[in-house]
């Protein structure tokens, strides 16, 4: 039996749009995929509200997060870290062999602007590097207010994960002076994992040109010159997954990016509410994110068995990420879902801990 899918992520996705995968292959050297890979840009320019360069790599977001710092940053970069993906944007950095500082947090809060200000008066940095939506613990980090800080420093860049968050959450990419937004395909825009969303300003592609190291794969000049004269990628590219993206961008325009982000807040609304009477919610309070609940185990429950019994009923919700394993357990609230099969879940939740 299919158990439908409240992680967070892959998340579930709906079979049309599986479908949309099957359709015959074309030559990404064709006039077809041009079509294709061009049309699928526009619309997403289009629900993002942007004119930034906007290239979709094959590849998981991880590689963004990577190219992000490998074309945006020659040495100093500033990474704030509080969960396990903000800790990777300073792994990143590091093993790219830049200078990275971090304004480390613990697990469960999140980085304040003030304490980016902070720093940015002690040091001159070519980037700020940050996770909007924490996906380890549940946080949403305050993007508006860290944007108005950085309006106070044109020169240093903007590189924002938003890797659980875009396409659910608001992401207002060119109000907030993002210089690089970044995601992946298998969270909030419910299809299979495999490709990579970039959104990357003018400012961040003419750094690019004075910075070295870019490497090869995720050099943005040469993917962006590429897609200039050609309208395509420069390597071959996952077409089965760009059919899927096509499509559900149509139903994502269908459905209204502001209706998208009130069925998000609901579900979230919602799932916490229910956390927060029976267990705890393990992020700071007022920080909590609107695509993932991360709920504190305050019964000590088995989340194995939780899972176990649940999967009997055609559900999977997540244990804690990494070190908050045991601690924690997550339902994600993303992509495709609805307040109904949230709340289906949450009763059967209830019937088998007997809440
Ligand atoms: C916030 C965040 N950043 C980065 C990643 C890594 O994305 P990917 O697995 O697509 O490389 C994840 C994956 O869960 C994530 O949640």
């Amino acid at each position: 039996m299919h158990k439908k899918l409240f992680i967070p992520g892959p998340t579930e996705v709906r079979q049309d749009i599986l479908d949309a995968q099957a359709k015959p292959m074309i030559g990404h050297r064709m006039k077809a995929f041009t079509e294709l890979y061009t049309g699928l840009i526009n619309k997403l320019k289009e629900l993002l509200q942007t004119e930034h360069f906007v290239t979709v790599p094959t590849a998981s977001g991880t590689a963004l997060m990577e190219g992000a710092i490998r074309n945006c940053v020659n040495k100093d970069v500033l990474c704030c870290t509080y969960g396990a993906f903000s800790e990777r944007w300073f792994k990143i950095a590091k093993a790219c062999d830049r200078d990275a500082d971090a304004i480390a947090l613990e697990w469960g809060k999140v980085v304040k602007p003030e304490m980016i200000e902070e720093q940015l008066k002690k040091k001159k940095y070519e980037a700020l590097a940050v996770v909007h939506n924490e996906t380890s613990t549940g946080t949403r980090a305050p993007i508006e207010q860290i944007a108005q800080v950085m309006k106070r420093y044109p020169d240093v860049l903007l590189l924002v994960d938003t890797v659980s968050s875009l396409m659910g959450d608001k992401v207002e990419i060119e109000k907030l002076g993002i210089d690089v937004c970044l995601s992946s395909s298998q969270k909030c825009f419910a299809l299979p994992p495999g490709l990579a969303i970039g959104v990357i300003s003018e400012r961040a592609l003419k750094k690019a040109e004075t910075v070295s190291g870019k490497g090869h794969y995720m050099n943005f000049l040469d993917i962006k010159d590429y897609f200039d004269k050609k309208g395509q990628t420069p390597t071959t590219p996952a077409v089965s997954l760009m059919y899927a993206l096509d499509k559900q961008l149509d139903k994502m325009k269908a459905e209204g990016m502001e209706n998208r982000y009130q069925r998000h807040l609901a579900m979230a609304k919602y799932v916490q509410e229910w956390a927060k009477k029976n267990f705890a919610l393990y992020p700071e309070a007022g920080y909590e994110s609107v695509t993932v609940s991360c709920i504190k185990n305050t019964k000590g429950i088995s989340v194995a068995d939780l899972n176990t019994e649940l999967g009997k009923r055609g559900f999977a919700i997540s244990n804690g990420y990494g070190k908050i394993k045991e601690e924690t357990f997550r339902i994600a609230h993303m992509g495709d879902l609805t307040l109904d099969e949230i709340k289906e879940l949450i009763k059967n939740i209830d019937d088998i801990l007997k809440l």
